[in-house]
Protein backbone atom coordinates (compact mmCIF):
# COMPACT_ATOMS: atom_id res chain seq x y z
CA UNK A 1 0.00 0.00 0.00
CA UNK A 2 1.30 3.49 -0.54
CA UNK A 3 -0.24 6.95 0.02
CA UNK A 4 -0.25 9.18 -2.78
CA UNK A 5 -0.47 12.77 -2.26
CA UNK A 6 -1.70 15.86 -4.28
CA UNK A 7 1.11 18.74 -3.21
CA UNK A 8 -2.20 20.83 -1.99
CA UNK A 9 -3.14 18.41 0.58
CA UNK A 10 0.56 17.08 1.80
CA UNK A 11 1.12 17.89 5.07
CA UNK A 12 -2.26 16.21 6.24
CA UNK A 13 -1.16 12.95 3.75
CA UNK A 14 2.02 13.09 5.48
CA UNK A 15 0.80 12.83 8.93
CA UNK A 16 -1.57 10.01 7.65
CA UNK A 17 1.71 8.16 6.21
CA UNK A 18 3.07 8.45 9.62
CA UNK A 19 -0.09 7.28 11.22
CA UNK A 20 -0.54 4.55 8.62
CA UNK A 21 3.55 3.19 8.80
CA UNK A 22 2.88 3.39 4.95
CA UNK A 23 5.00 4.93 1.78
CA UNK A 24 4.22 8.19 0.18
CA UNK A 25 4.58 9.26 -3.07
CA UNK A 26 3.77 13.03 -4.55
CA UNK A 27 1.64 13.46 -7.65
CA UNK A 28 3.92 15.74 -9.92
CA UNK A 29 1.45 18.93 -10.73
CA UNK A 30 1.88 21.03 -13.48
CA UNK A 31 -0.79 23.48 -15.27
CA UNK A 32 -0.31 24.65 -18.76
CA UNK A 33 -0.68 28.10 -19.34
CA UNK A 34 -3.98 27.24 -20.67
CA UNK A 35 -4.96 25.70 -17.82
CA UNK A 36 -5.04 22.55 -18.76
CA UNK A 37 -4.08 20.41 -16.04
CA UNK A 38 -0.42 17.53 -16.53
CA UNK A 39 0.17 14.52 -13.46
CA UNK A 40 2.79 12.45 -12.91
CA UNK A 41 2.61 9.28 -11.07
CA UNK A 42 5.81 6.98 -10.16
CA UNK A 43 5.92 4.06 -12.74
CA UNK A 44 5.61 1.51 -10.54
CA UNK A 45 2.76 1.25 -7.80
CA UNK A 46 1.89 -1.28 -5.54
CA UNK A 47 -1.60 -3.27 -5.56
CA UNK A 48 -3.37 -0.91 -3.25
CA UNK A 49 -2.90 2.58 -3.45
CA UNK A 50 -4.76 5.73 -1.61
CA UNK A 51 -4.82 8.65 -3.09
CA UNK A 52 -5.24 11.83 -0.88
CA UNK A 53 -6.79 15.18 -1.71
CA UNK A 54 -9.86 17.17 -0.54
CA UNK A 55 -12.42 18.22 -3.01
CA UNK A 56 -12.49 22.26 -2.78
CA UNK A 57 -11.60 24.13 -5.63
CA UNK A 58 -13.39 21.40 -7.48
CA UNK A 59 -13.20 21.85 -10.89
CA UNK A 60 -9.66 21.43 -12.06
CA UNK A 61 -9.03 18.81 -9.11
CA UNK A 62 -11.69 16.49 -10.62
CA UNK A 63 -10.19 16.56 -13.91
CA UNK A 64 -6.87 15.90 -12.14
CA UNK A 65 -8.54 13.14 -10.28
CA UNK A 66 -9.77 11.43 -13.48
CA UNK A 67 -6.24 11.35 -14.81
CA UNK A 68 -4.90 10.20 -12.14
CA UNK A 69 -7.20 6.82 -10.96
CA UNK A 70 -7.23 6.11 -14.78
CA UNK A 71 -2.87 6.17 -15.13
CA UNK A 72 -3.07 4.66 -11.47
CA UNK A 73 -5.14 1.58 -13.20
CA UNK A 74 -2.91 1.57 -16.18
CA UNK A 75 -0.03 0.97 -13.75
CA UNK A 76 -2.28 -1.85 -13.06
CA UNK A 77 -3.32 -0.87 -9.30
CA UNK A 78 -6.29 -3.29 -8.35
CA UNK A 79 -7.27 -1.28 -5.29
CA UNK A 80 -7.74 2.29 -5.52
CA UNK A 81 -9.12 4.55 -2.34
CA UNK A 82 -9.65 8.16 -2.47
CA UNK A 83 -9.45 9.57 0.73
CA UNK A 84 -11.38 13.53 -0.01
CA UNK A 85 -11.74 14.76 3.65
CA UNK A 86 -13.81 17.75 1.62
CA UNK A 87 -16.16 16.43 -1.08
CA UNK A 88 -17.36 19.10 -3.45
CA UNK A 89 -20.37 18.74 -5.34
CA UNK A 90 -22.78 17.43 -2.39
CA UNK A 91 -25.05 20.18 -1.98
CA UNK A 92 -27.14 20.49 -4.98
CA UNK A 93 -29.09 16.99 -4.56
CA UNK A 94 -32.17 17.44 -6.11
CA UNK A 95 -33.70 19.29 -8.88
CA UNK A 96 -35.39 22.03 -7.52
CA UNK A 97 -36.80 23.28 -11.20
CA UNK A 98 -36.39 21.27 -14.92
CA UNK A 99 -32.80 20.98 -16.45
CA UNK A 100 -30.58 21.25 -12.88
CA UNK A 101 -27.50 19.00 -13.16
CA UNK A 102 -28.44 16.77 -9.78
CA UNK A 103 -24.75 17.21 -9.33
CA UNK A 104 -24.49 15.14 -5.78
CA UNK A 105 -25.53 12.32 -7.94
CA UNK A 106 -23.66 13.11 -11.06
CA UNK A 107 -19.58 13.43 -9.44
CA UNK A 108 -20.76 10.73 -6.86
CA UNK A 109 -21.44 8.17 -10.22
CA UNK A 110 -18.30 9.56 -11.42
CA UNK A 111 -16.06 8.50 -8.22
CA UNK A 112 -17.66 5.46 -8.19
CA UNK A 113 -16.11 4.47 -11.20
CA UNK A 114 -12.93 5.88 -10.76
CA UNK A 115 -12.37 4.32 -7.41
CA UNK A 116 -13.32 1.41 -4.81
CA UNK A 117 -13.00 3.36 -1.69
CA UNK A 118 -14.29 6.99 -0.81
CA UNK A 119 -13.71 8.10 3.11
CA UNK A 120 -14.95 11.68 3.37
CA UNK A 121 -15.35 13.58 6.71
CA UNK A 122 -18.73 15.55 7.54
CA UNK A 123 -20.24 15.31 4.14
CA UNK A 124 -23.19 17.74 3.20
CA UNK A 125 -25.63 15.24 2.53
CA UNK A 126 -29.25 16.35 3.57
CA UNK A 127 -31.98 14.99 1.53
CA UNK A 128 -30.05 11.63 1.13
CA UNK A 129 -28.99 9.56 4.92
CA UNK A 130 -26.22 7.55 3.22
CA UNK A 131 -22.87 8.35 1.14
CA UNK A 132 -23.40 5.29 -1.09
CA UNK A 133 -27.05 6.87 -2.16
CA UNK A 134 -24.45 9.34 -3.94
CA UNK A 135 -21.17 7.26 -4.43
CA UNK A 136 -22.72 3.53 -5.24
CA UNK A 137 -19.85 1.56 -4.06
CA UNK A 138 -19.86 -0.25 -0.90
CA UNK A 139 -17.20 1.66 0.70
CA UNK A 140 -18.51 4.76 0.86
CA UNK A 141 -17.83 5.96 3.84
CA UNK A 142 -18.79 8.92 5.44
CA UNK A 143 -16.90 10.13 9.11
CA UNK A 144 -17.80 12.78 11.24
CA UNK A 145 -15.38 15.35 13.01
CA UNK A 146 -17.66 15.73 16.04
CA UNK A 147 -15.77 13.61 18.34
CA UNK A 148 -12.09 15.97 17.23
CA UNK A 149 -14.00 18.88 17.48
CA UNK A 150 -16.19 17.99 20.88
CA UNK A 151 -12.37 17.52 22.13
CA UNK A 152 -10.83 20.45 20.83
CA UNK A 153 -13.90 22.50 22.53
CA UNK A 154 -13.81 21.38 25.66
CA UNK A 155 -10.28 21.92 25.72
CA UNK A 156 -10.47 25.63 24.98
CA UNK A 157 -13.84 26.62 26.42
CA UNK A 158 -15.39 25.64 29.78
CA UNK A 159 -18.99 25.80 28.88
CA UNK A 160 -20.43 27.38 25.62
CA UNK A 161 -23.95 27.32 24.12
CA UNK A 162 -23.49 25.92 20.39
CA UNK A 163 -25.79 27.26 17.99
CA UNK A 164 -26.21 25.38 14.45
CA UNK A 165 -26.72 28.07 11.76
CA UNK A 166 -29.53 25.79 9.71
CA UNK A 167 -31.82 22.42 9.84
CA UNK A 168 -28.95 21.11 8.26
CA UNK A 169 -25.99 21.98 10.63
CA UNK A 170 -28.46 20.02 13.66
CA UNK A 171 -27.01 16.62 12.62
CA UNK A 172 -23.51 18.09 13.71
CA UNK A 173 -24.16 20.44 16.56
CA UNK A 174 -26.18 17.95 18.63
CA UNK A 175 -23.87 14.80 17.84
CA UNK A 176 -20.93 17.84 19.40
CA UNK A 177 -23.32 19.44 21.90
CA UNK A 178 -24.15 15.65 23.59
CA UNK A 179 -20.65 14.23 23.08
CA UNK A 180 -19.53 16.88 25.61
CA UNK A 181 -22.39 17.97 27.57
CA UNK A 182 -22.72 21.40 25.86
CA UNK A 183 -26.64 22.87 25.66
CA UNK A 184 -27.23 23.87 21.39
CA UNK A 185 -30.03 25.42 19.88
CA UNK A 186 -30.74 26.01 16.12
CA UNK A 187 -31.44 28.92 13.86
CA UNK A 188 -33.97 28.94 11.14
CA UNK A 189 -31.56 30.18 7.87
CA UNK A 190 -33.42 30.93 4.13
CA UNK A 191 -30.30 31.88 1.54
CA UNK A 192 -32.18 34.05 -0.42
CA UNK A 193 -28.42 34.55 -2.98
CA UNK A 194 -24.54 33.47 -2.40
CA UNK A 195 -24.03 36.38 -0.25
CA UNK A 196 -27.61 37.23 1.02
CA UNK A 197 -28.86 35.11 3.99
CA UNK A 198 -32.06 36.02 6.25
CA UNK A 199 -31.91 34.35 9.40
CA UNK A 200 -33.85 34.00 12.56
CA UNK A 201 -32.12 32.94 16.02
CA UNK A 202 -34.29 30.73 18.04
CA UNK A 203 -35.88 32.11 21.50
CA UNK A 204 -32.50 31.29 23.98
CA UNK A 205 -31.28 33.91 26.65
CA UNK A 206 -28.24 34.58 24.95
CA UNK A 207 -27.03 37.67 27.03
CA UNK A 208 -23.88 37.31 28.12
CA UNK A 209 -23.83 33.79 26.75
CA UNK A 210 -20.35 32.75 25.06
CA UNK A 211 -21.58 31.18 22.08
CA UNK A 212 -19.70 28.84 19.55
CA UNK A 213 -21.58 28.86 16.02
CA UNK A 214 -21.20 25.12 14.38
CA UNK A 215 -21.43 24.55 10.58
CA UNK A 216 -20.02 22.02 8.30
CA UNK A 217 -18.54 24.59 6.03
CA UNK A 218 -17.71 28.41 5.75
CA UNK A 219 -17.88 29.46 1.98
CA UNK A 220 -18.79 33.30 1.41
CA UNK A 221 -18.50 33.37 5.51
CA UNK A 222 -22.22 34.56 5.38
CA UNK A 223 -23.92 32.27 7.04
CA UNK A 224 -21.23 32.69 9.86
CA UNK A 225 -21.65 36.50 9.77
CA UNK A 226 -25.26 37.12 10.05
CA UNK A 227 -25.44 34.60 12.85
CA UNK A 228 -22.88 36.43 14.62
CA UNK A 229 -24.54 39.70 13.68
CA UNK A 230 -28.10 38.43 14.99
CA UNK A 231 -26.18 37.34 18.30
CA UNK A 232 -24.79 40.53 18.82
CA UNK A 233 -27.61 42.21 18.44
CA UNK A 234 -29.07 39.77 21.15
CA UNK A 235 -26.57 40.43 23.62
CA UNK A 236 -24.37 37.62 23.27
CA UNK A 237 -20.83 37.32 25.13
CA UNK A 238 -18.02 36.29 23.15
CA UNK A 239 -18.79 34.26 19.75
CA UNK A 240 -16.49 31.51 17.84
CA UNK A 241 -17.16 29.61 14.92
CA UNK A 242 -15.94 25.82 14.41
CA UNK A 243 -16.04 24.89 10.75
CA UNK A 244 -15.13 21.22 9.51
CA UNK A 245 -14.40 22.63 6.22
CA UNK A 246 -12.68 25.97 6.05
CA UNK A 247 -13.56 26.47 2.15
CA UNK A 248 -13.44 30.31 2.60
CA UNK A 249 -14.05 31.84 -0.52
CA UNK A 250 -12.76 35.86 -1.24
CA UNK A 251 -13.38 37.76 1.54
CA UNK A 252 -15.13 34.86 3.92
CA UNK A 253 -12.64 35.10 6.84
CA UNK A 254 -12.47 39.18 6.60
CA UNK A 255 -16.02 39.09 6.49
CA UNK A 256 -16.84 36.78 9.51
CA UNK A 257 -14.36 38.17 12.06
CA UNK A 258 -15.63 42.03 11.05
CA UNK A 259 -19.08 40.26 12.28
CA UNK A 260 -17.87 40.08 15.55
CA UNK A 261 -16.72 36.65 15.71
CA UNK A 262 -13.79 36.28 18.29
CA UNK A 263 -11.89 33.45 16.38
CA UNK A 264 -12.60 30.56 13.63
CA UNK A 265 -11.50 27.42 13.77
CA UNK A 266 -11.88 24.48 11.99
CA UNK A 267 -10.10 20.87 10.69
CA UNK A 268 -7.37 20.08 8.09
CA UNK A 269 -9.54 19.07 5.73
CA UNK A 270 -8.53 21.57 4.10
CA UNK A 271 -4.77 23.84 4.20
CA UNK A 272 -6.13 27.11 6.08
CA UNK A 273 -4.47 29.20 9.09
CA UNK A 274 -7.33 28.22 11.01
CA UNK A 275 -6.84 24.47 10.71
CA UNK A 276 -6.14 23.43 14.12
CA UNK A 277 -8.15 20.72 14.25
CA UNK A 278 -6.00 17.24 12.74
CA UNK A 279 -8.03 14.77 10.98
CA UNK A 280 -4.98 12.20 10.75
CA UNK A 281 -6.31 9.83 13.65
CA UNK A 282 -9.93 9.71 12.26
CA UNK A 283 -9.11 9.04 8.65
CA UNK A 284 -5.91 6.26 9.74
CA UNK A 285 -8.48 4.15 12.37
CA UNK A 286 -11.12 4.21 9.37
CA UNK A 287 -8.47 3.44 7.12
CA UNK A 288 -6.97 0.23 9.03
CA UNK A 289 -10.92 -0.88 9.54
CA UNK A 290 -11.44 -1.03 6.49
CA UNK A 291 -8.39 -3.09 4.82
C1 LIG B 1 -25.32 25.03 3.84
O1 LIG B 1 -26.39 24.53 4.09
C2 LIG B 1 -24.09 24.69 4.58
O2 LIG B 1 -24.31 23.87 5.68
C3 LIG B 1 -23.37 25.95 5.03
O3 LIG B 1 -24.18 26.62 5.98
C4 LIG B 1 -23.11 26.86 3.88
O4 LIG B 1 -22.63 26.17 2.79
C5 LIG B 1 -22.18 27.98 4.28
O5 LIG B 1 -22.02 28.78 3.17
P1 LIG B 1 -21.63 30.30 3.28
O6 LIG B 1 -20.37 30.39 4.06
O7 LIG B 1 -21.47 30.69 1.83
O8 LIG B 1 -22.77 31.03 3.90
Amino acid sequence: MIILAFPDYLSQAQRLAKRLNAPLAEVSLHHFPDSESFIQLPSSLPEHVIVCRSLNQPNDKLIELLLCATTARELGVKRLTLVAPYLSYMRQDFANQPGVAVSQRIIGKMLANLFDDVLTVDPHLHRISSLDQAIPIKNAISLTAADEIGRFLKRKLDYALLLGPDSESEQWVATIANKIGFDYCIAQKERQGDKDIEMILPGNNFVNKTIVIIDDMASTGRTLGKAAELLQAAGAGDIYAVVTHPLFCDDAEAHILQAGIKAIWSTDSIDHPTSCIKLDALLANAIKAMI
